[in-house]
């Protein structure tokens, strides 16, 4: 079955974003969720779809919740929500990738209270930048840290939802 993980990069102040774009500059942690993502099920929120410099993200099937009946695309898979049905579709199309939800915070927000991560890539990057999108309250009992990665400007934590 496929593995369902959560990938975020999140400033120190805890902010994901600003006027929908990313809210700083870590060209090496976007090189980290390329290689990470590649070959996945990438699923995201319209908002941080529509602010992606590249659309559809290639090497990866792209997937963007939206209610926007008129929102269609041959080159993207179209959900009306997230839900665990939604996921379960996902998984039945794709039974061999691992699902990477993608953001923006309401779509985190969401996969987070419907439980449906195994796993958190979360990259903290060191600075305090503007912005208004924060990403949200986690509750760290729920997770098992796995590994901290260090790199230059920021560094790279993975957890295991606690079974
Ligand atoms: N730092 C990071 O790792 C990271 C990652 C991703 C995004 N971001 C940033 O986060 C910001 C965007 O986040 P956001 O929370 O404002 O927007 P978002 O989650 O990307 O998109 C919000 C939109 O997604 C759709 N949506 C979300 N949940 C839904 C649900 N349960 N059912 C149906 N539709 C749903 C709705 O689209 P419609 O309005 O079309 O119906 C909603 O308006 C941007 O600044 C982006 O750059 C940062």
């Amino acid at each position: 079955m496929s593995q369902i993980c959560l990938i975020a990069a999140i400033a120190k102040n805890g902010v994901i974003g600003n006027k929908g774009k990313l809210p700083f500059s870590c060209p090496d942690d976007l090189a980290h969720f390329k290689r990470t993502t590649l070959g996945g099920v990438c699923i995201f929120g319209s908002a941080t779809y529509e602010g992606l410099p590249v659309r559809p993200l290639p090497g990866r099937v792209n997937v963007v919740i939206t209610r926007d009946p008129i929102f269609a695309s041959e080159t993207v898979l179209v959900f009306s929500s997230l839900s665990t049905v939604v996921m379960t579709e996902c998984v039945r199309l794709y039974p061999e990738k691992t699902i990477f939800i993608c953001g923006g915070a309401s779509v985190y927000e969401r996969a987070l209270s419907l439980n449906l991560p195994d796993r958190l890539i979360l990259s903290q990057v060191c600075s305090e930048p503007e912005g208004d999108v924060d990403f949200p309250k986690l509750d760290y009992s729920r997770w098992r840290p796995v590994s901290t990665v260090p790199h230059d400007g920021f560094s790279i934590e993975t957890w295991d939802r606690v079974k």
